[in-house]
C-alpha cells in the first residue's frame, strides 16, 4: 500500500499562502489537504472554493484533496470541482443523500470520499463501502487545527482495513511523528498533518522522517 502525506493548508501562514503552498509541494508531500468549514457543521469558518482555485493556479501539479465539513455539501460540489478539487470528502453526518452525492462527485471527475467524526460508529459506513475511493477517519473533533490526536478512533481504521484491503484510508487531526505510525499500524495509508508540518523550518526533512517511520 502506498503511504501518502498531506499537509493541511489550514495551518499555513495567511500572510504567506503562496510560499507555504510551494513549501508544502517542495517537501515531497503527496497532496495539499484543504479544510472547508460551514459554521453550522463545525464551530469555526475557514475558506471557500477560491482557495482551491488559488492552489490550482499557484501549484498546478500539487494534488488537491478537499475536505468539506459542511451540512449541505450537495449545494457546493460543482463549485469545488470547478475550482480544481481532485478528491472531494463529504461527512457521513451531513444532511444530504450520500449515495447520490458520492455518485455526483465521481460524475464531476473527482475521487469520492466519506468522512467519519470521532463520535460516529464506523458500521454506518457499511452501505457506502462500494461507492467510495477513500475513507477519512477523523482523529480530532473537526473545526480547528492543532488539537490532540484521539487514539480511540484507531479501531475504526482497523475495522475498515479488514473489510477493504485496497481502500485508501486517511486519518486527519493531530498527526505527527508519534501518532502517524500508530495510525499506519491500525491500517491507515494516508495521513494529514497541519500544525506539525507547517511549524517545521525544514518541512522536507520532516516529510522524509515521517516516510522513514512509516517504513519501519
Ligand atoms: C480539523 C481539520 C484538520 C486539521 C488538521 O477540522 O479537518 O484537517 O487542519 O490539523 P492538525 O494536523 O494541526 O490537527
Ligand atoms: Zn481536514
Amino acid at each position: 500500500m502506498n503511504f501518502e502525506i498531506l499537509p493541511s493548508f489550514l495551518a499555513a501562514d495567511l500572510g504567506h499562502l503562496a510560499d507555504d503552498l510551494l513549501r508544502a509541494e517542495a517537501s515531497g508531500a503527496d497532496a495539499i489537504h484543504l479544510d472547508i468549514m460551514d459554521p453550522t457543521f463545525v464551530p469555526n469558518m475557514s475558506f471557500g472554493p477560491s482557495i482551491v482555485d488559488f492552489c490550482r493556479k499557484t501549484a498546478p501539479n500539487f494534488y488537491r484533496n478537499v475536505h468539506l465539513m459542511m451540512n449541505r455539501p450537495d449545494l457546493y460540489l460543482e463549485k469545488f470541482a470547478n475550482a480544481g478539487a481532485q478528491t472531494i470528502q463529504i461527512h457521513v453526518e451531513a444532511d444530504c443523500d450520500l449515495h447520490t452525492e458520492l455518485k455526483r462527485i465521481r460524475a464531476l471527475g473527482c475521487k469520492a470520499a466519506i468522512v467519519l467524526n470521532p463520535e460516529t460508529p464506523v458500521e454506518i459506513l457499511t452501505s457506502y463501502l462500494g461507492e467510495i475511493d477513500e475513507a477519512l477517519v477523523m482523529t480530532v473533533h473537526p473545526g480547528y487545527g492543532g488539537q490532540s490526536f484521539i487514539a480511540d478512533c484507531l479501531p475504526k481504521v482497523t475495522w475498515l482495513r479488514e473489510r477493504c484491503p485496497t481502500l485508501d484510508i486517511m486519518i486527519d487531526g493531530g498527526g505527527n511523528a508519534e501518532t502517524i505510525p500508530l495510525a499506519a499500524k491500525a491500517g491507515a495509508n494516508q495521513f494529514v498533518a497541519g500544525l506539525y508540518l507547517f511549524k517545521q523550518s525544514d518541512m522536507k526533512a520532516a516529510v522524509a522522517d515521517l516516510r522513514c517511520r512509516l517504513k519501519a
